[in-house]
């Protein structure tokens, strides 16, 4: 065998380099190169793997493959059925990252529980908690299922063996960087670690075609610590996002090899651990004042799926020379650019104001659709009058303070009228191209400018 060698791996994109550099020159991000000691093979590049310990894979004739790759394992929990693209894929890895504390470890027990429970055996491998701890954590959430099995252990070889012993429906690791392969030199949560074990597990696990859900830790940047590669090596990346000071949790899925990117599962983290929230919109207008100044409802689209939002906003006059803009939720760049289209298209002198805008219930909202509505919150603030309270808000603003169009507007509509809303104002050109399948029950208000939407919005 030959000797291992030393080399420079780049935490974001993975790529070897001979000696240490400042900047790593395939992705060229700054400090990333990691020193790693690499096993090169003697067989070298080119001659096959040969002798293979889990069995070479045969080419198919395009036909003989099944089309779905077998029977998906279907959760109680509707939110993350959603997220996954519709249950858990046989033999996909698929990696759960989010913050410390963001309650990562709760849903994938209370996941593994409901799949010991109506499949069969689930093998949760906890490498930073003690068993005892998990059992308090399953005590806690009443969790008392015999099928599963509870592994504290941090050594990669051992893990695999247990595997293969237990022949378990779905395998849970908690979590990747807290593992460690021994026949590699480096620390545990070292690029060369994360990058071996994973591969490690991945073959395995597609080889026994049984699920595995690997925990990833994220860095203060809030990427997935350790190589971007991870992200390329599973079939799946889900992200669990939510605010310290509040209790509902976002579970978006960044890549999905077996369904759609960007979907959003809502979900609350109270006593019982972690709930789906079936209505996110009625959460999320739970606490609202009806007909007080200063607030709009915008339906943004968080994946494929509408959610209504209170925006809120107050105006008051500047005791500064220049005044400030606050943006909570929101992106600033559109909080300036809706100003100053206030200010010069409609005639509201902001320059004199100072702006606070606030996305209730801690959502961030990443769509310009939801420009209207912050514009409406703010003129509602200034002028001290109240947008109508059965009105949702929809629409872009564009530089001329011209109203544009914007996708999916039936599905927003929809889960406006869903919620009770008997009106709604929309840019005249989006009910342009989807004239017909427009839902009903809901009064539809088609604008060409943010002057005639304020114009229908406000109660002046
Ligand atoms: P945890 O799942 O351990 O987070 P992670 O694995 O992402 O680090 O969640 C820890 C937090 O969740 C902790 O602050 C306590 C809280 N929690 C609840 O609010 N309710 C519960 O039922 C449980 C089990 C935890
Ligand atoms: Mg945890």
């Amino acid at each position: 065998m030959a000797k291992p060698k030393v080399r420079y791996v780049c935490t974001e994109c993975g790529s070897a380099q001979m000696k240490w550099m400042g900047k790593c020159p395939d992705c060229g991000e700054w400090n990333t190169l990691e020193e790693t000691l690499i096993q090169e093979s003697a067989a070298g590049v080119g001659r096959g793997s040969a002798g293979s310990p889990l069995g070479a894979p045969q080419p198919l004739a395009l036909p003989d493959i099944p089309a779905e790759p077998s029977q998906r394992i279907l959760l109680k929990n509707g939110e993350l059925n959603r997220v996954l693209g519709g249950g858990i894929v046989p033999g996909s890895g698929i990696l759960v990252g989010g913050d410390p504390g963001i309650g990562k470890s709760t849903l994938l027990i209370q996941m593994a529980a409901n799949v010991a429970q109506t499949v069969g055996k689930v093998l949760y491998v906890s490498a930073e908690e003690s068993a005892y701890q998990i059992r308090q954590r399953a005590s806690r959430l009443s969790i008392t299922e015999p099928n599963l099995f509870i592994l504290s252990d941090t050594v990669l070889e051992q893990i695999l063996d247990r595997i293969l012993e237990v022949k378990p429906a779905l395998v849970i690791v908690d979590s990747i960087q807290a593992i460690h392969s021994s026949a590699n030199n480096s620390a545990a949560g070292t690029v060369s670690q994360v990058r071996d074990c994973t591969a490690h597990l991945l073959r395995l696990i597609k080889h026994e075609n049984i699920p595995l859900f690997l925990v990833g830790h994220v860095t203060k940047e809030g990427t997935i610590a350790g190589p971007r590669v991870l992200e390329h090596m599973v079939d799946a990346v889900l992200q669990l996002e939510g605010e310290r000071f509040h209790s509902y949790r976002l579970l978006r899925s960044v890549k999905n090899r077996f369904g759609s990117t960007n979907e959003v599962g809502v979900f609350e983290m109270g006593e019982n651990g972690m709930e789906e929230v079936a209505n996110p919109s009625e959460f999320f207008l739970a606490e609202r004042l009806p007909n007080a100044s200063g607030s709009a409802i915008a339906v943004p689209l968080e994946g494929s799926r509408p959610l209504l939002v209170e925006i809120q906003a107050l105006s008051s006059p500047t005791a500064f020379s220049q005044p400030r803009r606050t943006a909570n939720g929101i992106d600033f760049n559109r909080l300036l650019l809706v100003t100053a289209v206030l200010s010069k298209r409609v005639g509201i002198n902001l320059t004199v104001q100072d702006i606070f805008v606030n996305v209730i219930g801690g959502m961030k909202i990443g769509e310009p659709a939801a420009d209207l509505a912050m514009a409406a919150a703010i003129a509602s603030s200034y002028r001290n009058v109240a947008v109508a309270a059965d009105l949702a808000v929809i629409g872009e603003i564009g530089l001329s303070g011209e109203l544009r169009s914007i996708g999916q507007l039936p599905r927003r509509l929809g889960e406006a009228a869903k919620l009770g809303f008997k009106r709604a104002v929309v840019p005249r050109n989006a009910l342009r191209s989807k004239g017909n399948d427009l839902p009903k029950g809901i009064e539809v208000i088609g604008v060409r400018t943010l002057s005639e939407a304020l114009g229908v919005a406000l109660m002046e």
